[in-house]
């Protein structure tokens, strides 16, 4: 974690526009996977982390706006637990790591909070997405545990966003050696991507890249020769000559910083004809959409953007007919890239998703779509100096959409069917990169990984 004064700025930042009352974060508790003493690796909450950075369980943060105070609450381990788990620092001297003076067994926030409600005082919490913390606010705030949605704090909300979305140097640099660990994790994949070996076999020695030099994967590895499933977690197939393996893959820090990279190769190293036309259609897009990313710029024109790279793209190779800028402006493109360009990334590897998505991505000038291809775009309003966003435009040929589209006929004017056809069996590509807004600019995260065909070849040799 970072030093305290770090955690005691971001709370006295958190505060400007709040009204009074209680701002509430609880820290998440261990989650058993198939008895209760048998968890999973413990997961802190982004937000309590944010802003008061111990990574352990049964812990929560409370700021009392109307009296100035900041507390941790948590409870002091006995003997029976130090005899598993070891000494274990108190619950006052954690608040301390973190400039908090006031701390206090957990059964003292209950009162704490009745109290308050008792008074009209607000209670402010951000949406829970745990079942157990919704419990728990349940129980806190004496309400049914399906009212509880109903009482997130906007106010505290868009004030999270605000923070949590303009990165500081300390997290910029902590992303950027996540990518660096994600470098580790994606050449080495390359170089086992090989006919003969399965998939999970190298997801494995990736994962164990992510745990052994960050902390944990920061979403469960993709991993497929089946990338036309753009979420593919079924790691069973046997790596196949003519067949491209993508790799979905990136690791968090040990306080929960994250990168995310996508790259797609050939299996056994070499590009053939077909892999390499729609390949560098993907490439361009992806270089497109990067060279585009300054501040004021809405992402919503940085992914129109891709998507006309990829409409130009598939119609030089006869793919997609027409005009390639009326053919994106209109979503012809969305049967082959019918996902968003990208996300912010931060200590979610899909940022603040769970503190709303419009709320995130979009404002009063920059409306979501809801049409197919569009709606999926989880962030679409004006990039500021600090964001750090994915790149990660791709290029599908999802046998099951192609059916639908071509059953209707689905803008014919923009999309050669025949030609789809020959390439039904492709799969798919995606790449994806890291990348800081700067003040007047961007800048690629990391040490770069091999992207072109001709570094991917060479590394896979
Ligand atoms: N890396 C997976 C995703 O961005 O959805
Ligand atoms: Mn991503």
């Amino acid at each position: 974690m970072f030093s305290s004064d770090v955690y005691i700025e971001r709370r006295k930042k958190l505060r400007p526009g709040l009204p009074g009352g209680i701002v509430l974060f609880i820290g998440n508790q261990e989650v058993p996977f198939n008895y209760p003493a048998n968890t999973y690796a413990f997961r802190q909450d982004s937000n309590f982390s944010y802003f008061f950075g111990l990574d352990h369980p049964d812990l929560v943060g409370l700021i009392d706006l109307d009296h100035d105070q900041e507390w941790i609450f948590g409870n002091d381990i006995d003997i029976d637990d130090i005899i598993w788990m070891g000494k274990q620092p108190t619950i006052k001297d954690q608040a301390a790591l973190v400039g908090i003076v006031h701390s206090a067994p957990l059964k003292e926030l209950k009162e704490v909070i009745r109290t308050a409600c008792n008074q009209g005082r607000p209670i402010h919490f951000a949406p829970p997405y745990r079942g157990e913390t919704i419990l728990w606010l349940s129980d806190l705030l004496g309400i049914h545990h399906l009212e509880v949605g109903k009482r997130v704090s906007e106010p505290l909300v868009k004030n999270i966003i605000r923070l949590r979305m303009k990165k500081e140097a300390r997290e910029i640099s902590e992303i950027e050696k996540m990518v660096d660990v994600a470098y580790q994790m994606h050449t080495t994949a390359m170089k086992m991507a090989k006919p003969g070996i399965v998939e999970q076999e190298i997801s494995g020695i990736i994962e164990g890249i992510a745990i052994a030099f960050g902390g944990a994967v920061s979403f469960p590895v993709i991993l497929s020769i089946n990338g036309q499933t753009l979420h593919n977690h079924n790691h069973g197939n046997t790596l196949k000559e003519g067949r491209m393996l993508v790799t979905d893959a990136g690791c968090e820090n040990n306080f929960h910083y994250s990168s995310d990279i996508t790259r797609t190769v050939p299996v056994g190293g070499v590009f053939n004809a077909r892999q390499k036309g729609i390949y560098e259609v993907v490439l361009a897009a992806n270089l497109k959409g990067i060279e585009a990313m300054k501040p004021g710029v809405p992402f919503r024109d940085v992914h129109l953007l891709a998507a006309t790279e990829i409409a130009r793209g598939l119609t030089a190779l006869g793919i997609m007919k027409g005009n390639p800028e009326e053919a994106a402006a209109k979503g012809a493109h969305t049967l082959f890239f019918p996902h968003g360009l990208g996300h912010p990334l931060g200590l979610d590897v899909h940022d603040l998703e769970g503190m709303d998505e419009n709320l995130v991505g979009y404002d009063n000038e920059t409306i979501r779509s809801k049409e197919f291809g569009f709606s999926s775009l989880r962030f679409g309003r004006k990039l500021q100096e600090g964001f750090v966003m994915t790149i990660e435009p791709g290029i599908y040929f999802i046998p099951e959409l192609i059916n639908i589209w071509k059953r209707e006929n689905k803008f014919a004017e923009f999309i050669n069917y025949p030609v789809v056809e020959a390439y039904r069996d492709f799969g798919g590509i995606r790449i994806e990169d890291d990348v800081l807004v700067t003040a007047d600019n961007h800048r690629v995260l990391g040490r770069p990984i091999p992207k072109t065909i001709q570094e991917i070849e060479e590394i896979m040799k």
